[in-house]
């Protein structure tokens, strides 16, 4: 069952308000939940002792790794040059006001622009991958593929073309040079935390030995650049608002509740970012057909505690809108630039693309190559809502610029770690026997499709 697929967005028809005579009631779910909480997480650090002995803070710092230099430049520009002239002559024109001159590629300079979001993937072992996963030591054994047993390598290999335009060529000195003396922040869930692996990744090799580390330090993962005093962080919260789902490790309850105006918390710890990438969207997605979001409103102290029920998509449009407000009194436009990664799509249903559900993303190796294919259960919509809401910031001059990856990313069912990732609980036999029922068809193999999300950040940070 598509339960994901069949759920019609935005239906508020069926919102449900409790309010609360006495607060009993609700404090009596919460405490149980926090009872819940308490004896799973007991449970799961012991199980995931390996894994989670990073939950106090703990400092590394790598001494013991190559500098590892890129391709000379001559032989990528040599690929970017391979354009289709003639999309780049029917889409130049009409794109021309779409984007700014400087986001053009540096080589490039015949004033053609155009829309990254449309193109295509090319092969090209020559410029990809842009590092190695198993030369990264900042990688996360959760998309670290080639490192447990993904053995087919084509997955890295393929590059982002847009129609009519190259993406600028990343070049990670020129990025932390941006980032001197600055502070970019990842928030969001474990997509968002794929992707800043990837960032890391990208830019770690340029920076010799000793002069790097990563903090961890509770919902908060830091990694830092000494020579330039450029920090690259990733803060954990799915659901962007105070909800029951914000610890790190310990956030896999049935029953979310999202706290309709609590945002300061978590706001305190990107208040002073300079560029702030946030993301949002597969923990509003139904995992259940009657799935839904709790939403508390008001506090005990002040007796105003209410309890609502709403479609989990309402319950998105409600953590945009606040964390919109929040953006809107708090962000100092001179100096914070923002961003939306769009919604990053599954593929865990292989009918989508015309292969078999029982399989889910197994065994695929190629990327789905019919242009425009976007998967019956991947939700477009949200990310235009997205758009929308964070519209309401253009006439106070703050601008949030999306990421708008998801179709790309849509054609990559061949790019994810399926069965190629750390385990973090031993499997049983009955799931040895069964693949696709542990597979992960949701993170990234790295290096892999975020490294192009970072590369559309990369443009717009560096050559805008
Ligand atoms: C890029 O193209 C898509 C599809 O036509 C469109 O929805 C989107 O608004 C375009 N983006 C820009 C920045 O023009
Ligand atoms: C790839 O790994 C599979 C097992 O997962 C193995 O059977 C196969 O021989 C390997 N192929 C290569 C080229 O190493
Ligand atoms: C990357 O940027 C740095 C600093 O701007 C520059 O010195 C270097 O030549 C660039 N590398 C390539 C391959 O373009
Ligand atoms: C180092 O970077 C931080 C931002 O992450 C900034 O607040 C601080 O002023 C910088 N230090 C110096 C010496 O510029
Ligand atoms: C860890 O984070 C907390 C805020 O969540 C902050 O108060 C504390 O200073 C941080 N610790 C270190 C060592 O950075
Ligand atoms: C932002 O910059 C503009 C123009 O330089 C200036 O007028 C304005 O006061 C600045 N705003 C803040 C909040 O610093
Ligand atoms: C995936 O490929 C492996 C090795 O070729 C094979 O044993 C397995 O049956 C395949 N799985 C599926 C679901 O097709
Ligand atoms: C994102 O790009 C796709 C095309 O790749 C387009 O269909 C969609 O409307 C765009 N969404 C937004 C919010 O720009």
């Amino acid at each position: 069952m598509k339960s994901e697929a069949s759920h019609k967005q935005g239906a508020a028809a069926g919102t449900k308000v409790t309010v609360l005579q006495s607060p009993m009631g609700l404090r009596s779910i919460l405490s149980s939940l926090v009872a819940f909480f308490v004896v799973v997480s007991t449970v799961s650090l012991l199980v995931d002792r390996g894994q989670e002995g990073q939950v106090q803070l703990a400092v590394e710092q790598h001494q013991h790794q190559e500098v590892q230099l890129k391709k000379p430049a001559a032989a990528i520009v040599d690929e970017q040059k391979s354009v289709d002239q003639s999309s780049l002559r029917s889409q130049g024109q009409e794109a021309h006001a779409q984007w700014p001159s400087e986001l053009l590629d540096d080589g490039d300079g015949d004033g053609e622009e155009c829309n990254w979001s449309l193109g295509r993937w090319v092969y090209d072992d020559a410029s990809r991958p842009l590092y190695s996963g198993l030369k990264c030591s900042f990688i996360f054994d959760e998309v670290a593929c080639d490192k447990y047993g993904r053995n087919d390598t084509m997955y890295q290999h393929w590059r982002w073309q847009p129609h009519g335009c190259n993406l600028p060529r990343f070049n990670a000195t020129k990025l932390l040079e941006k980032l001197r003396n600055k502070r970019l922040v990842f928030v969001g869930d474990s997509v968002n935390r794929n992707q800043w692996v990837s960032m890391v990744c990208m830019v770690e090799a340029s920076i010799p030995d000793g002069r790097k580390m990563r903090v961890y330090n509770g919902s908060l993962i830091s990694f830092k650049a000494f020579e330039y005093n450029a920090t690259i962080d990733f803060y954990w919260s799915p659901l962007l608002l105070e909800s029951n789902s914000d610890n790190p490790i310990i956030h896999r309850v049935e029953y979310r509740i999202i706290r309709a105006d609590r945002i300061e918390k978590h706001a305190s710890i990107w208040r002073d970012a300079d560029v702030i990438v946030f993301n949002s969207y597969l923990w509003w997605r139904k995992q259940k057909a009657d799935m839904m979001m709790k939403v508390m409103y008001g506090s005990f102290e002040d007796g105003d505690a209410k309890l609502d029920e709403v479609e989990m998509v309402d319950g998105f449009e409600i953590a945009l809108k606040k964390l919109t407000e929040w953006l809107g009194t708090n962000i100092n436009k001179n100096k914070t630039r923002i961003f939306f990664a769009g919604s990053s799509p599954a593929h865990s249903w292989a009918s989508d693309w015309g292969g078999d559900d029982n399989k889910k993303c197994l065994n695929e190796t190629e990327p789905i190559q019919r242009e425009g294919y976007k998967g019956a259960t991947t939700d477009y919509s949200m990310m235009d809502k997205a758009k929308e809401i964070f519209g309401a910031l253009e006439p106070k001059g703050i601008h949030v610029q999306i990421l708008n990856i998801t179709q790309l990313s849509d054609y990559r069912k061949d790019a994810h770690p399926t069965i190629f990732r750390r385990q973090f609980v031993p499997l049983t036999k009955e799931q040895i026997a069964n693949p696709s029922g542990y597979a992960d068809c949701t993170h990234w193999c790295l290096p892999g499709v975020p490294d192009v999300w970072n590369e559309f950040l990369y443009a717009y940070l560096v050559h805008k």
